[in-house]
């Protein structure tokens, strides 16, 4: 599909999840104990908003910290993957750390984000479309977790890169994460790469001061999902019944958002009761923290091998180049 973004034509793939799709995995996640709800539901135009908030908000250090060190490493990035890549970026988000990379790479090609949020994929799209005219756009909006065949460029790319920024790779549990990862390198092929953005385990006050920002925008984030689910498939979670709770699970390495049912009551979703005890807790996110043995770990499960990485200064997070072994 061809759209008109503000002048600019982009080619459109639109195979967003449906309102069956979203009832289906909401009902699994609820009949599960302890409940869950997906994360990637986060992300309707409110849910998108709020996270670039996130971003901002003083204690939530990784964007600011990854966004320098992405452009404190550039040219050897760019040495590493050659000239006229074409990028797939999984989930865009605002789109200001492809900004870097696109910048900073030999004669890019064509541009695939695959993001589930289509008000934030056709935003960012039409703005790099008018920043890199040389670059081809073919955004995807798509649910990057399922398998999605990419458009093919008009020029002929020399190589692939798939980027994977902002430490989202943490949101997977470990089985999804390997999954993903093997799906990226059969995006790639044998010869192109993957570049990962990911947080570094760290001590457990900064972490949950991360997720839990005295501004409360996390927790606004969060609570976000239930509306979205009220309004998007007519369930009747009460915001006001919930609060938002976010833990550092240092053995899992991982923080665990959960909302807490604020006391005993039963939501409706497609016609089915889901009782609540006060004090439940449901899963809503995960975040994983990694340790270098333990990411290099999850990349072989995938057939994947490091072959380079750049962390800050402070090593709070870290780039790093994946390729098939
Ligand atoms: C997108 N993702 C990497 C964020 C994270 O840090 O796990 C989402 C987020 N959730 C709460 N704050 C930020």
């Amino acid at each position: 599909m061809n759209v008109a973004l503000e002048q600019v034509q982009v080619r459109l793939t639109d195979l967003r999840p449906t309102t069956d799709d979203i009832t289906a995995d909401v009902l699994a996640g609820l009949s599960r104990i302890p409940r869950r709800l997906p994360s990637k539901y986060f992300y309707d135009a409110r849910g998108s908003a709020l996270f670039e908030e996130i971003t901002r908000q003083p204690e939530y250090y990784l964007t600011r910290v990854e966004t320098r060190l992405l452009d404190a490493r550039m040219q050897r990035i760019a040495d590493a993957i050659g000239a006229r890549a074409h990028v797939v970026e999984y989930g865009s988000g605002s789109g200001r750390k492809t900004e870097r990379l696109l910048e900073g790479l030999d004669d890019p090609v064509a541009y695939t984000p695959i993001e589930i949020s289509r008000a934030t994929l056709l935003d960012t799209t039409a703005r790099l479309a008018r920043q890199f005219p040389r670059v081809e756009m073919l955004p995807v909006c798509a649910d990057f977790t399922q398998p999605v065949d990419l458009p093919e460029p008009c020029r002929r790319p020399r190589t692939a890169l798939v980027f994977f920024p902002g430490s989202t790779l943490g949101n997977f549990a470990r089985g999804d994460a390997v999954a993903l990862l093997a799906a990226m390198r059969q995006t790639m092929g044998a010869q192109g790469r993957a570049l990962i953005g990911i947080d570094l385990d760290k001590d457990t006050a900064t972490l949950e001061a991360a997720y839990n920002d005295a501004a409360g925008v996390t927790a606004a984030f969060t609570l976000n999902l239930l509306a979205r689910l009220n309004r998007e498939i007519g369930s009747d979670f009460d915001l006001d019944g919930f609060r938002h709770r976010a833990v550092y699970a240092r053995e899992r390495h991982r923080i665990e958002t959960c909302l807490v049912s604020e006391r005993a009551q039963v939501v409706h979703v497609a016609g089915r009761r889901f009782g609540f005890a006060r004090g439940e807790q449901m899963l809503v996110e995960y975040s994983h923290k990694y340790t270098d043995p333990g990411f290099a770990d999850l990349a072989l499960a995938a057939g994947l091998r490091v072959s380079a990485r750049w962390n800050d200064d402070d090593d709070r997070f870290g780039l790093r180049l994946l390729q098939a072994i």
